[in-house]
């Protein structure tokens, strides 16, 4: 799929902006501070309906102001949607509330999910491997919640049960309740959360072969290995339900002391390793970032197969962080080997990217604007 139109109204630090893309690499180009990674981060917070890199949403507004927008054109093959995702700040107490519309009407977030997808690479991202857990939790999240609804109606059920239940234990731990008030959080935190986990063990059984099948195309020998590893400590159990019971059953007396749930999907993790070694220990810096960059692809390749159709590609800053094969490879990747359709690639003027990457359009970012330069 691709976007051919992409607003912004008070997005960071765009007042107004519009933006009109192309199919194939848009490479967008700026001095730093003009705006580039705002509007990668704009069609992800689209695509998302929330902010992509972890912390708030609101976050994203141009400060001082009280409404934020994005909104897209996209096609899907030949046919045409628009995407629109607002936040406006509610008088009088300035909560912030979320408008989702699509084609025009306003939708929830089920229906909104899976309408634009992409798969992003951060700066950040490069460190995936020696990172600590979040990062990796999160890239699981934002690829299921746009593959699976029911994913994303799971995360935020899970989410609101894991804070209630967390307050619930706080409260016993000094005893101003007792255990019944964590009662009532059981069953929707162990229903939402076998959910996620039984999606996150799939995922990374299918994500496995794909990305060692990419990391081999980008030069690498040794065979890359992603493995699931479920905060669940182990626990045996028919099923994620059953694993989960167990776990909390085992871990009751430490949740009193420590007034917080332990176990559970918000204790996940995978490890990364090349040939069965841990790709954190043992794996040079060249080969974690074939990691990371195979992890990505096979993001990708998970949408095509999955979801029928190829995500945008967002690399932000990342070309001009890797050495010449790493680029090479992931371009051939992404390009020849999966198909790519569009992708937004952004890169400071002396970059030097634009013969490695032949862009279709180059996009001059700037003092609060995006003009279209080179037509090829
Ligand atoms: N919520 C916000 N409101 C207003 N300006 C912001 C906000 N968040 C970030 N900025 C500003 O946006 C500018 C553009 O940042 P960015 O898109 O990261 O530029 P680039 O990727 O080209 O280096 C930065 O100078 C930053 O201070
Ligand atoms: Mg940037």
């Amino acid at each position: 799929m691709r976007v051919a139109e992409l607003r912004l109204l008070n997005f960071r630090a765009y007042p107004e902006a519009q933006v009109l893309l192309r199919p194939g690499f848009n490479l967008l180009i700026g001095a730093n501070g003009a705006g580039k990674t705002s509007l990668l981060e704009a069609l992800a917070t689209l695509a998302l309906a929330r902010a992509p890199r972890g912390g708030l949403s609101t976050d994203l507004v141009r400060w001082g102001t009280s409404e934020m927008g994005v909104a897209a054109t996209t096609w899907r093959g030949e046919a045409e949607g628009r995407l629109e995702m607002r936040w406006r700040a509610q008088p009088p107490a300035g909560r912030w509330s979320r408008t989702l519309r699509a084609e025009g009407a306003p939708v929830t977030p089920a229906a909104y999910l899976g309408r634009l997808r992409v798969v992003s690479f951060w700066p950040e991202d490069l460190g995936l491997v020696k990172a600590g857990p979040e990062p990796r939790r999160r890239m699981m999240d934002v690829v299921l919640c746009q593959l699976y609804s029911e994913y994303a109606l799971a995360l935020s059920l899970f989410r609101r049960a894991l804070d209630q239940r967390n307050a619930a234990l706080r409260e016993v731990r000094e005893g101003r309740a007792g255990p019944l008030a964590l009662e009532p959080w059981l069953e929707p935190l162990v229903d939402s959360g076998a959910k996620l986990m039984s999606h996150r063990e799939r995922y990374l059984e299918e994500a496995g072969p794909l990305a060692r099948r990419a990391a081999t195309r980008i030069g690498e020998e040794a065979p890359l290995q992603l493995r699931y590893l479920p905060g669940t400590r182990g626990s045996a159990g028919d099923d994620w339900r059953g694993r989960i019971l167990t776990a909390l059953r085992e871990a009751a007396g430490e949740e009193e002391a420590r007034g917080q749930t332990v176990v559970g999907p918000q204790r996940d993790d995978f490890e990364i390793a090349y040939a069965n070694r841990p790709a954190r220990q043992y794996a040079s810096q060249g080969q974690q970032r074939t990691a990371v960059l195979a992890i990505k692809a096979a993001e990708v390749s998970q949408h095509l197969v999955e979801g029928g159709q190829s995500p945008v590609v967002l690399l932000d800053d990342v070309l001009s962080e890797l050495d010449r094969d790493h680029r090479r490879g992931l371009l051939e990747v992404l390009g020849e080997g999966l198909g790519v359709e569009q992708a937004l690639v952004t890169a400071t003027e002396d970059s030097g990217l634009e013969e490695a990457v032949s862009p279709s359009q180059v996009l001059l970012v700037g003092g609060g604007e995006v003009r279209g330069e080179v037509d090829r």
